[in-house]
């Protein structure tokens, strides 16, 4: 009989400085299927798997938050076919883990534009958010029919409405208090962002939020991505000397 070989995670992890808050672009998933020669929607099928595996490992490890990009408002462009099955991929995903997400005290959220989503896969994620709202572990957000400009747009929309009806005046304009109006208000800041699949991009993700936070750029294809490639990103977090601005100490 054959066993698929376990990879050993050998990185030495620093438990004191696990990043609070990481965020994934999830990319690779057409690449990881045509290898295969299967379709597209095969590779996000596999790919939902990913986000179980690196949310019950981030949780475990003691990482506050993890927010994954998976649909962004540019993948309209995509075929009609193959948006229709990511919409369906909710449904797939919370039948499957929600039991187990809750189990390990996950909670679950989104940002973006949910409205434009079909019903169903509103509902769908709306009674994952309303089971997993009394949960302490990780905070796994769905960014979903998410774009980073439209977000700050959406922001400055809210802050300019307050400085209309007198209700603030331009001094009271900080990042602090844009911050609190961004759709990530509630969420400790990025402290990491990993992207797969080799691609160097941000692609519209979390704009704001990243003007700090640590990039790192895996070459495994999402899929692929496993808690190994974590253990392995955290590390290289691990490894370099966040100074915000200030000067080496
Ligand atoms: C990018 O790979 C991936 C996406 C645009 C979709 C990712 C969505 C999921 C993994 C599932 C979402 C699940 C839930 C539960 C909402 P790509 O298609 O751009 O890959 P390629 O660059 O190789 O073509």
């Amino acid at each position: 009989m054959f066993f698929k070989k376990k990879r050993k995670i050998d990185y030495d992890l620093d438990m004191t400085n696990i990043p609070k808050h990481i965020a994934f672009i999830m990319d690779g998933n057409g690449r990881w299927a045509k290898k295969r020669k299967m379709p597209r929607t095969y590779g996000h099928h596999e790919g939902t798997k990913t986000i179980r595996t690196l949310a019950l490992e981030a949780n475990r490890l003691g990482v506050k938050a993890m927010t994954v990009y998976a649909f962004s408002t540019e993948n309209f462009k995509r075929d009609a076919s193959e948006v229709e099955y990511i919409f369906k991929l909710p449904k797939e995903f919370f039948n499957l883990y929600l039991k187990e997400l809750m189990d390990n005290d996950v909670q679950i959220r989104y940002i973006g534009h949910l409205e434009m989503a079909p019903i169903e896969t509103q509902k769908i994620i709306k009674d994952a958010i309303a089971q997993t709202a009394q949960n302490h572990g990780l905070i796994l957000t769905f960014a979903f029919i998410y774009g980073g400009r439209d977000e700050i747009i959406e922001a400055t929309k809210d802050i300019c409405e307050q400085y209309k009806n007198g209700h603030i005046t331009l001094e009271d304009i900080t990042e602090d208090y844009f911050e609190r109006h961004l759709m990530t208000k509630d969420l400790p800041p990025v402290d990491l962002m990993v992207r797969s699949s080799g691609e160097c991009r941000l692609s519209n993700f979390l704009l704001w939020q990243l003007a700090y936070a640590e990039f790192v750029f895996d070459e495994t294809l999402w899929p692929d991505f496993d808690e190994e490639r974590l253990h392995h990103a955290i590390a290289i977090y691990q490894g370099r000397e966040r100074r915000f601005g200030g000067v080496l100490k």
